[in-house]
């Protein structure tokens, strides 16, 4: 179920700032670490694995290094498409990553077709959460991973940010603000709710909703 207009949300970026200041600036020793994670977490290398809300895409982009996953990054930010393609561009990735418009609440793909969904940074952004929980369980196929949620991939690189960070008043302020809107309980009742077979992991670095399709 392509989407050929592109959906209807709330969030709003410059993708081509946040990809030089941030994804390429003070965040960029994160993905590699998150793709490693997720990849001793999941075992995914294989088939197709969706980077959903992943902006300019270098989560998908790190995880498609290390696998032979095709790799799509989703996003429902058509400047977000246009700088991820040329991130997978200059990764040289083009032939196994790829990137379409598309948001949480409506995937644009078949029911029980994806092997993986990673997403970092993006479900606290989400219009519906339980909604776009959803349709991560109903895109992946049985045995599937999700990997949803926000983090900075280990102790030292959130030190390392913080410590980069510390004359911006906003940053450790807007975090300490999503944190405290989606505690840990707040994504439980949410996957109870749907009967998700998923665990919520929640530490100081990160809080991660996993789960296996069955
Ligand atoms: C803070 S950025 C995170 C980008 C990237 N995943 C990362 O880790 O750097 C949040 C992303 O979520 C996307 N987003 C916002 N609402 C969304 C929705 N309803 N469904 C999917 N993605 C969404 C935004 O377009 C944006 O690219």
């Amino acid at each position: 179920m392509p989407t050929a207009t592109p959906p209807q949300v709330s969030y709003a970026m410059d993708a081509r700032d946040y990809n030089a200041r941030v994804m390429q600036g003070f965040f960029k020793k994160i993905y590699p670490v998150i793709a490693e994670q997720i990849l001793a977490r999941t075992g995914v290398t294989t088939g197709l694995c969706v980077d959903l809300g992943g902006g300019p895409g270098m989560l998908g982009i790190e995880y498609a290094r290390r696998t032979l996953a095709h790799v799509e990054i989703c996003d429902p930010l058509p400047g977000c498409i246009e700088v991820a393609k040329e991130n997978v561009g200059a990764a040289g990735l083009q032939s196994r990553v790829t990137a379409r418009l598309g948001a949480a609440e409506a995937l644009p793909y078949e029911d029980n077709s994806v092997g993986l969904v990673m997403s970092r940074g993006s479900i606290f952004f989400w219009a519906d959460q339980a909604k776009g929980l959803a349709e991560v369980q109903r895109v992946l196929r049985p045995g599937g991973w999700a990997f949803i949620g926000g983090g900075m991939g280990n102790a030292t690189l959130l030190a390392e940010i913080n410590a980069a960070r510390k004359d911006d008043p906003k940053w450790g302020e807007g975090r300490r603000k999503r944190m405290e809107a989606n505690p840990p309980e707040h994504f439980e009742a949410i996957v109870h709710k749907l009967g998700l077979p998923a665990v919520v992991e929640d530490d100081e670095v990160g809080t991660w909703i996993v789960w296996q399709k069955r």
